[in-house]
């Protein structure tokens, strides 16, 4: 029989860590944006940071579909076989709310800056056609939704660091390893 891998691609490695610097950075400069600074004091800062957060976050969408394309093709190294089926099963269902997040997120954003009448730019190289025309009332849902959803994937994200760092230095198994190394 053949031996489990335990560990994730290389690719999958490479999505992983090069996706977390994105969603991380865009987290924080949206955070900033959003909470730190205002049109009346800082005008022309404030535009071109939120410029800043869409260029760098947009390319999440991009990301996430070659992702969830590796996903299938190259499963997943198995759960270490000391956590419970109840803990394997909180793993699973968090890594899905991942994924989804990373889809809701860009998508939401891109809504969000279309129906304000602005562009969805990607790396300041081109722009995401766009799918929405300015429309007031949908900014006033999908803003919102935007926002919250970005507090909720800032929760969610905090939690699977917190996981990693647990089974690396408490349960000391090989779930963080697998991310990050090979196959002697
Ligand atoms: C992974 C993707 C994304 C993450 C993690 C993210 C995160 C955030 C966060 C944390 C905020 C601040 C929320 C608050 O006010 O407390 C925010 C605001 C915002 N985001 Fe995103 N976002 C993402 C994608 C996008 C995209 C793709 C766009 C548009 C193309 C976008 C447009 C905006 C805008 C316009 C704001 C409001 C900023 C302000 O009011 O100053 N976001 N986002």
């Amino acid at each position: 029989m053949q031996k489990k891998t335990q560990y994730y691609t290389r690719t999958a490695q490479y999505l992983h860590w090069i996706m977390a610097i994105i969603f991380i950075s865009a987290w924080l400069i949206g955070f900033y944006s959003g909470n730190f600074l205002s049109y009346d004091t800082d005008g022309s800062l404030k535009g071109t940071i939120i410029t800043l957060h869409k260029n760098i976050a947009t390319v999440i969408i991009f990301l996430v579909i070659i992702r969830i394309f590796w996903r299938y093709t190259h499963p997943a190294p198995q759960l270490p076989d000391a956590m419970s089926p109840t803990m394997k099963t909180m793993a699973h269902l968090g890594h899905l709310v991942l994924y989804l997040l990373l889809l809701a997120l860009p998508i939401t954003g891109c809504i969000f800056s279309w129906s304000a009448g602005h562009p969805a730019p990607v790396l300041y190289l081109f722009e995401i056609p766009r799918l929405v025309q300015d429309n007031p009332d949908l900014l006033d849902i999908i803003k919102p939704i935007h926002i919250y959803l970005s507090w909720f994937a800032g929760i969610v994200v905090l939690g699977h660091i917190f996981m990693a760092l647990k089974h690396h230095f408490i349960d000391k198994d090989n779930v963080l390893r697998s991310m990050l190394r090979q196959e002697k």
